[in-house]
C-alpha cells in the first residue's frame, strides 16, 4: 500500500505544521527505500513597500533569498539521513498553483502538508494554500494538524 505512494511531495513553508508534515513524510519514506521524497518551497515575490527606494527592496529580497538558502541547506542535511532518493525544490510564484503544477508535472503520488502555515490564524481549519491544493491536486493529499 505504501509503495502506491512512491513519489511523495512535502509542501514546506517552515511553519511548525510543515515541519510536522516533513517528519511524517520522512517516516513514511523510511518504510521502503523505493519511496522518493521531495520537499517543495514556494517563494512569493516580495511587494515593494510604498516609497521604498530600489536598493531597500533589493536588499530585502536578497535577505529573503539568503534565509531560504539556509533553510534549504538544513533540510538537505535532514533528508540525507534517509536511504531514499530525496531532494529540495525551490519555486517562485503563487504557492498553491506552483505546488499543484509541480505535483502534476512530476507525477507525484501523495502530497503531505500542514492544515495551517505561517499566518497562524486559528479561526479556519484550512489555510488558503492547503485549501487550494486539496481542491486541485491530481493525487491524494495528507493534511497534518
Ligand atoms: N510558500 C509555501 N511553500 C510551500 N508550502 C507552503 C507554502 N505556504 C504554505 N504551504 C503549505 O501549506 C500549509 C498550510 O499553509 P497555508 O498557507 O494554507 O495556511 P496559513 O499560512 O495559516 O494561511 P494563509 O497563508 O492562507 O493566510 C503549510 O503547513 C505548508 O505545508
Ligand atoms: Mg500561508
Amino acid at each position: 500500500m505504501l509503495t502506491d505512494y512512491s513519489r511523495i511531495v512535502v509542501a514546506y513553508d517552515h511553519s511548525a505544521l510543515s515541519k510536522k508534515a516533513l517528519k511524517m513524510a520522512m517516516n513514511l519514506a523510511k518504510q521502503d527505500k523505493i519511496i522518493e521524497l521531495y520537499v517543495v518551497m514556494v517563494q512569493q515575490p516580495l511587494r515593494p513597500a510604498p516609497y521604498s527606494y530600489g536598493y531597500v527592496y533589493v536588499s530585502a529580497q536578497e535577505a529573503q533569498r539568503e534565509e531560504i538558502q539556509a533553510i534549504r541547506k538544513d533540510l538537505e542535511e535532514e533528508l540525507n539521513s534517509l536511504q531514499n532518493k530525496t531532494g529540495t525544490v525551490l519555486l517562485e510564484g503563487n504557492p498553491g498553483q506552483m505546488i499543484v503544477d509541480y505535483v502534476r508535472q512530476n507525477d507525484a503520488d501523495l502530497v503531505v502538508m500542514g492544515s495551517r502555515g505561517l499566518s497562524g490564524l486559528k479561526e479556519l481549519f484550512l489555510g488558503s494554500v492547503s485549501h487550494y491544493v486539496v481542491q486541485k491536486a491530481t493525487c491524494p493529499v495528507l493534511i497534518v494538524k
